[in-house]
C-alpha cells in the first residue's frame, strides 16, 4: 500500500520521492524505505536526505518498524560523487556552491535524515546487500538492526577521500565495534564482508541475498508480538545505559518498570 497522507498537506508525495530516487511504503504497522536509484548504485544526495528527514517527520504514529533497504546490485554506494564535482548534482548544485555560511547548517539538515530512525517508539531494520559505502555504510548504522545479505560490503571510504563521516555513524561504529577497531576501518577505508560484519556485531544476522527480504519480514513480525508500549520503554532503557552508571541505570529501570507494571494494572 502506497503511504496515506495524514491530511497533512505538505506531506511528501511518492512521486515527489520518486524523483529523488526514494520509495515508501506503509503496511500497517510496517513501513519501508527502499533507496531507489540502482542504476547509480543508491548514490545519495541533499535531496534524499531531506525527503529521508521529511519520512521521519510525517512517519505514521501506527508504524513500529522502519525498514531501510535498497534496490539492486547495492545497499548504497556512499555520497553522489558528482557532488564534488564543480557541475555537481542537476537541480542541486555542488559543495563548491554551498561552502560559504551556514554550511555547518546544511550538515545538520543531512543529519536529520539519520537521526530520526532511532527514535524509541520505532525499531529501524537496515536490509543490506551489496555495497554499503560511506554514506551507505552510515545509513546502515543509523538504523537500530542490521540484517546483511553474504554479498555485503561495509567500507567507511570517507578518510580515504579526505573526509571524517559525519552522517552520524561514528557513534553506532565506535559502541558496535569499539574505538581501535572502529579507527582502524574508518582510516584503512577497507571493505568488510558478512563474516567479518557478524563477528564484529555489525550485523545480527547473515543471509544468502535471494533470503534478505524474508529475513528483514521474519525478524519485523517476531519484533511486533511485543506489545508497543513495553518495547518503546525498553529501548529508551537499553538506549540509556551507555551513559549512565550501574546505579543511575538501576534507577531508570525502576523509574520505566513503575509506569509499565501501573500500566499492567491499569488495562487489567
Ligand atoms: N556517486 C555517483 N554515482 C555513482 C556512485 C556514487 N557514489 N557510485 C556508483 N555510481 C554510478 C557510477 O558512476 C556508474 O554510473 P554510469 O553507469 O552512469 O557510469 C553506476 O553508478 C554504476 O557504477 P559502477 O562503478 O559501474 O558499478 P559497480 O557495481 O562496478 O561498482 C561501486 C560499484 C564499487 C560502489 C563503485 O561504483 C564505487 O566505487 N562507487 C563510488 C563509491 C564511493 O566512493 N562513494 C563515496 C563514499 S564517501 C561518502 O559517502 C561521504
Amino acid at each position: 500500500m502506497e503511504a496515506t497522507p495524514r491530511g497533512r498537506a505538505e506531506q511528501i508525495s511518492a512521486s515527489a520521492l520518486a524523483e529523488v530516487g526514494l520509495r515508501y511504503e506503509v503496511d500497517g504497522e510496517i513501513a519501508t524505505i527502499t533507496l531507489n536509484r540502482p542504476d547509480k548504485r543508491n548514490a545519495q544526495t541533499f535531496a534524499t536526505w531531506s525527503a529521508l528527514a521529511r519520512i521521519g517527520d510525517d512517519l505514521p504514529e501506527a508504524v513500529r518498524i522502519v525498514v531501510v533497504k535498497g534496490e539492486g546490485p547495492s545497499f548504497s554506494a556512499g555520497i553522489d560523487l558528482r557532488l564534488f564535482t564543480p557541475g555537481g548534482v542537476p537541480g542541486e548544485g555542488s559543495f563548491a556552491s554551498v561552502l560559504g555560511e551556514g554550511f555547518e547548517e546544511r550538515i545538520a539538515q543531512a543529519q536529520k535524515a539519520f537521526l530520526w530512525l532511532r527514535r524509541p517508539e520505532i525499531i529501524s531494520i537496515a536490509a543490506v546487500q551489496g555495497h554499503a559505502i560511506g554514506a551507505g555504510f552510515q545509513l546502515a548504522l543509523a538504523c537500530d538492526l542490521r540484517i546483511v545479505a553474504d554479498d555485503v560490503q561495509f567500507c567507511m571510504k570517507e578518510p580515504a577521500l579526505g573526509l571524517v563521516p559525519d552522517l552520524t555513524g561514528t557513534k553506532p561504529l565506535v559502541d558496535l565495534v569499539g574505538l581501535p577497531r572502529a579507527l582502524e576501518l574508518c582510516v584503512t577505508a577497507r571493505k568488510v564482508g558478512a563474516e567479518e560484519a557478524l563477528r564484529l556485531r555489525l550485523a545480527e544476522l547473515a543471509v544468502p541475498v535471494e533470503e534478505l527480504d524474508t529475513a528483514v519480514a521474519d525478524l519485523a513480525a517476531a519484533l511486533l508480538a511485543t506489545e508497543r508500549s513495553a518495547a518503546t520503554a525498553t529501548k529508551r532503557l537499553l538506549q540509556g545505559a551507555g551513559g549512565r552508571t550501574l546505579e543511575e541505570q538501576a534507577a531508570a529501570e525502576r523509574a520505566e518498570q513503575v509506569v509499565r507494571i501501573r500500566s499492567l494494572f491499569a488495562s487489567g
